[in-house]
């Protein structure tokens, strides 16, 4: 039997010829690590869903932000877990809020050596535990959420936030930001847009990282599963309103996704590998189905050749640290 002689095992046969033809790598400047921090804490609490992620308090906020910046990742994603949360989320545009002290501790701590980010959005300070304000009759009120996230927005800038995280998916909420924060002489601080954010299951550890309240779900503002094109309409309505960076989210099962995004504009695209994708790595691995470090970097590896820039992962910190030995 004859084949073509082109035999692209040739190319595989020693380590060194692997690393030669590499079309992708993970470097820890393409990972973001999220952080949490609860406010009262003076120990760490373990995240039961999420083997290996804690509820940080504002002494080992600043440690972990420390260790991510020696390990040299690319940035911190900061969210807050407060202690009183009210129908207006207002702890979240208090200067005094868990979230706005925990900017302000980092970027004292790191300065300018990482990126400083923070989610903005309103989940986890309403007691409803939406991402948004609650008209009269329950439903999410767009434009009433974006007085708050401006707000939010000044309180976080005012911190010294590098870029604000919009994960909250209410229309005009990347132009929103963007005026405010101009107007109010923060013209140096970029919006992250999550531009395409599903309504996932793979959230759920999540909920219990920041202790959400949420009854129902959030498909009136996430996308459905099930549409691809709608994250160019996302994605380009996000662009024109000001965005710096735009976000696919999750990551694993939305790659096409990612991909369309990356050829649609050209802004950097990251993509946010969330805690369920977690979760199911570190259990996979915890009853010896999967081995831990390789399915990592693995997944790490996945989402870059799709084409992110940069990786939001739990894993961050100590995938730099598997990726450059030490
Ligand atoms: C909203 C927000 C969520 C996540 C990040 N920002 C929760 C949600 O939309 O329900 C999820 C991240 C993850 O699952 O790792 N503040």
């Amino acid at each position: 039997m004859s084949f073509p002689t082109d035999r692209p095992r040739r190319l595989r046969r020693t380590p060194a010829l692997r690393r030669l033809v590499a079309e992708t790598s993970v470097e820890p400047r393409h990972l973001i690590q999220p952080l949490f921090v609860r406010e009262g804490l003076s120990e760490p609490v373990p995240i039961g869903s999420m083997p290996g992620v804690v509820q940080h308090s504002a002494d080992t906020l600043r440690a972990a932000a420390v260790a991510a910046v020696e390990a040299g990742v690319g940035g911190l994603m900061l969210f807050g877990v407060p202690s009183l949360r009210d129908a207006e989320g207002s702890a979240a545009y208090d200067p005094a809020g868990i979230l706005n002290t925990a900017i302000s501790d980092v970027v004292a701590e790191v300065g300018d050596a990482t990126v400083v980010m923070a989610d903005l959005c309103l989940d986890e300070f309403t007691n409803h535990g939406h991402c948004g304000l609650l008209a009269a009759d329950g439903s999410v009120d767009n434009d009433a959420s974006l007085r708050a996230y401006a707000q939010m927005a000044v309180a976080q800038a005012e911190a010294g936030v590098h870029v604000v995280g919009l994960s909250g998916m209410m229309d005009g909420q990347v132009a929103t930001v963007r005026v405010v924060l101009d107007d109010t002489g923060r013209g140096d601080v970029a919006v992250l847009a999550y531009a395409a954010k599903y309504a996932s299951a793979f959230y759920g550890p999540f909920r219990d990282a920041v202790e959400s309240r949420l009854v129902g779900d959030r498909r009136s503002y996430q996308q459905d599963p099930a549409n691809g094109v709608e994250a160019l309409r996302e994605v380009r309505l996000d662009v024109e309103e000001g965005a710096d960076l735009v976000l696919v989210k999750p990551a694993l099962g939305y790659l096409d996704v990612l991909a369309s995004v990356v050829a649609a504009v050209d802004l950097p695209v990251g993509a946010y590998q969330v805690s369920g994708e977690y979760a199911m790595v570190e259990l996979a691995a915890r009853a010896g189905a999967i081995q831990r470090e390789r399915a990592i970097l693995e997944t790490l590896t996945s989402v870059r050749r799709a084409g992110a820039t940069f990786v939001l992962t739990y894993w961050a910190t100590e995938a730099a640290g598997l990726l450059t030995g030490r």
